[in-house]
This record gives C-alpha cells, sequence and structure tokens, in this order.
C-alpha cells in the first residue's frame, strides 16, 4: 500500500454533477461558458439537482420554494446574536447551519423527497444566515428576506437593507453560477465523505462548510484581499510580491490542483472586476490584481484561480471581505447537497486505508519507567 499525497490522480468517485476535462468544466453537460453567460443561478441549482434545465414552470416553482423556505428561526437569529462579534464568519455559518437542523423536523428523515427538499431549504436559508451574520456583527437588526427576488437580489438586499443596483445583482449571480459545483473539490468531497455514513444533510453540509473555510480552499478568496490590503497600493505590488516569490512563499489566489492552464472561471470574474472599476472610476484594486499575475504567472507560471478576481469584484460591490467564503458557501451548497444526493444514491460507505509509516514492535513499559 502506498499513499498518493493529497490523493493528487486518485479517483475516488463516479459523478455525472460537473466534469473538468482537459480544463473544459461543465455542469451536467453544460460547458460552464455558456451557463455562466446565458443561465441564473437558479436555473444551475436546479440543474445541479435533478440532472435537466428547469422549464417555465419548474423554474418558477423553485423561486417559490426558495421563498417559502428562506426565513430562518427567530431562535437561531437570537442564538447567532450571542456569537463572539468578531469571530471568524466562517465559523459562525458553520456553526449556524449545524444548529439550523435542530429545527428541522426532517433533518433525519433520509427519504429522496425529504432529502431533495432540504437540499432547496438549505440553498434558500443558507443566504439568509450570511446575511444576518454580517449585520448581527455590526449592531445592526437582520433583515426578512424578501418574496420575488433572485437569490443574488435577496441577499444583497438583506445585507444592505435597500433595493441593490442591477450591476451589482448580475455581477453576484454571475459569480454564484461560476461557484456552484466543481467536481470532487475538497469540501464537496468532505460532504460527500460526511453523508455516506448515512448521516444527515445538514451534517454533511457542515463538513463541507468546515472544509470551505481553509485558505487552501475557499478560504483563498479572503486570504486574496487581505494580502491586497497588506500591499497597499499598486506600487508597492512588485517588491512585495517579489520578496514572496524570492522566500518561495504561496500566493493566494494562483495555482490549482486540476487545472494547470488556468481556471476557465478566472476569466469572468477578472471581467467583472475590470468593469465593475471602470463603472466606479476607480481602478486600483484591478490594477494591482493585473500586475500581480503578470509577476506571478510571469515567474511561476502558475495562472489566477477562481478566487483571485473574486476578491477585488466582491471589494468593489461594497461587501466586507468576511464574507468572501460565506458568499462562496452560498453558491457551492448548490453543488454540495446535489453530490449527497448523488452519493446516496448508490452509497458506499467511504473508507480508504493509510501507509502505515510508524513505529513497529513497540512493549509496553509501565508510566514509572518512562
Ligand atoms: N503560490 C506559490 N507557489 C505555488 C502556488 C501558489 N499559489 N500554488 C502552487 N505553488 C507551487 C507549489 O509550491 C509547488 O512548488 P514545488 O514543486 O516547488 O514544491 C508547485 O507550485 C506545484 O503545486 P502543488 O503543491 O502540487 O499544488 P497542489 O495541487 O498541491 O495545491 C493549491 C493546489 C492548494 C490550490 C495550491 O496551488 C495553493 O496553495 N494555491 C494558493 C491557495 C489558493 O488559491 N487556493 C484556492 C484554490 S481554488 C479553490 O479551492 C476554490
Amino acid at each position: 500500500m502506498t499513499a498518493t499525497k493529497g490523493l493528487e490522480g486518485i479517483v475516488a468517485a463516479t459523478s455525472s454533477i460537473s466534469s473538468i476535462v482537459d480544463g473544459v468544466l461543465t455542469y451536467r453537460g453544460y460547458d460552464i461558458n455558456e451557463l455562466a453567460l446565458h443561465a441564473s443561478f437558479e436555473e444551475v441549482a436546479y440543474l445541479l439537482w435533478f440532472g435537466k434545465l428547469p422549464n417555465a414552470q419548474e423554474l418558477n416553482d423553485l423561486k417559490r420554494d426558495l421563498d417559502t423556505f428562506a426565513p430562518i428561526p427567530q431562535t437561531l437569529i437570537e442564538q447567532m446574536k450571542l456569537f463572539p462579534k468578531d469571530t471568524n464568519t466562517m465559523a459562525a455559518l458553520r456553526t449556524a447551519i449545524s444548529a439550523l437542523a435542530l429545527y428541522d423536523e426532517e433533518a433525519d428523515d433520509m427519504s429522496r423527497t425529504a432529502n431533495e427538499k432540504k437540499a432547496v431549504k438549505l440553498q434558500a436559508q443558507l443566504p439568509t444566515i450570511v446575511a444576518a451574520l454580517s449585520r448581527i456583527r455590526q449592531g445592526k437588526e437582520p433583515v426578512q428576506p424578501q418574496k420575488g427576488l433572485t437569490i443574488a437580489e435577496n441577499f444583497l438586499f438583506m445585507l444592505r437593507g435597500e433595493q441593490p443596483d442591477e450591476t451589482s445583482i448580475k455581477a453576484l449571480d454571475q459569480a454564484l453560477v461560476l461557484h456552484a459545483d466543481h467536481e470532487l473539490n475538497a469540501s464537496t468531497f468532505a460532504g460527500r465523505v460526511t453523508v455516506a455514513t448515512l448521516s444527515d444533510i445538514y451534517s454533511g453540509v457542515t463538513s463541507a462548510i468546515g472544509a470551505l473555510k481553509g485558505p487552501l480552499h475557499g478560504g483563498a478568496n479572503e486570504a486574496v484581499m487581505r494580502m491586497l490590503e497588506e500591499i497597499g497600493g499598486l506600487d508597492q505590488v512588485e517588491s512585495y510580491i517579489q520578496d514572496k516569490l524570492n522566500k518561495r512563499e504561496i500566493i493566494m489566489g494562483f495555482g490549482h490542483r486540476v487545472y494547470k492552464n488556468g481556471d476557465p472561471r478566472a476569466k469572468y470574474l477578472q471581467k467583472m472586476s475590470r468593469e465593475l472599476s471602470e463603472m466606479k472610476g476607480n481602478s486600483d484594486l484591478y490594477e494591482m490584481s493585473v500586475k500581480i499575475e503578470e509577476m506571478v504567472t510571469g515567474q511561476k507560471g502558475l495562472k489566477p484561480n477562481v478566487d483571485f478576481y473574486s476578491a477585488s469584484v466582491y471589494t468593489q460591490l461594497g461587501i466586507e471581505r468576511e464574507l468572501f467564503t460565506p458568499i462562496f458557501a452560498i453558491s457551492r451548497v448548490s453543488g454540495w447537497t446535489a453530490h449527497m444526493l448523488e452519493q446516496w444514491e448508490s452509497n458506499r460507505i467511504i473508507r480508504p486505508r493509510a501507509e502505515y509509516i510508524g513505529l513497529h514492535d513497540q512493549k509496553y513499559i509501565s508510566i514509572e519507567l518512562r
């Protein structure tokens, strides 16, 4: 038995949800480029869960269900108010989703119908929770979700307490489409491992949130923003990045286990970042990002991943850094839950082996002799 570090190149499951072949990402056979340009996030979530694009009636039904499920229990809001104000938002989200299960009588109902309903419920409630966490942290009352809005629009509405502008809604909706699923990424794998024990969907999503939080995965978008803040301005980029490159330090938002020739999602976020900077008449963050890309790609051949330009996009949308990874979760919960439903279709517990590299033939020594 020989272990492969990081399971690189190991095919650990079959899936019909999304695929990455020769650098092309598809959801259910649809190229991400088509979906990014034409599909709404709600259509994409439906596609991931049910394997086909919804017709008008099916989409309306989904939107009605999302509206119905979007409010969260008041008791949960009261609990969230007790969280430390300066806590990591992903940690708070992880706790809130875990707590949410306590208020769902069907949490442990493992029928397909109940699990599909919980997938939609989680999708509807995650944005409400993230927006509430943000407002509570700022000492404000959470804003109730409004019916008849898209997920992107409703999230921004709950965050700001006022109707968002069209540009922000469109940008966020496209970002949600681009983050919705990504084959057997770390958080999806964590979620599948959890539910393969026949544990419930809330436990699966809680595991997935824990995995997404790390800076080598979803947490990278916040780490990119921290780096941009630390750099401070365009004229500081060169010395800062060169120093990191010289020290062979990891530069957040670059590299990918699967994509070696570039992440197909990154170009949309770059374009969005450029357009927002033109619109706002302030291109500082965008220009800094481009300069970093030139240096990192030029010297290391590493291309930006989905997280790199997300940082400047979300900041230009007026969203605070602490919400970047939670926004990733708002989108990816569609993919996570689709994968959990798929896992249960032909389940077998996921239990790999480890290559033992520890000591052998140890003899017990009584405590007074150690
Ligand atoms: N900055 C500097 N060097 C890097 C980076 C980076 N961002 N990414 C990879 N490298 C280097 C590695 O150190 C390694 O160098 P070596 O051969 O001299 O040891 C080489 O490139 C190959 O990389 P691996 O370590 O094999 O990459 P791996 O597949 O294990 O990790 C990962 C992929 C975690 C994404 C890595 O590229 C990384 O840490 N990137 C920064 C964090 C990040 O942006 N994460 C988000 C990924 S996308 C997502 O999850 C949504």
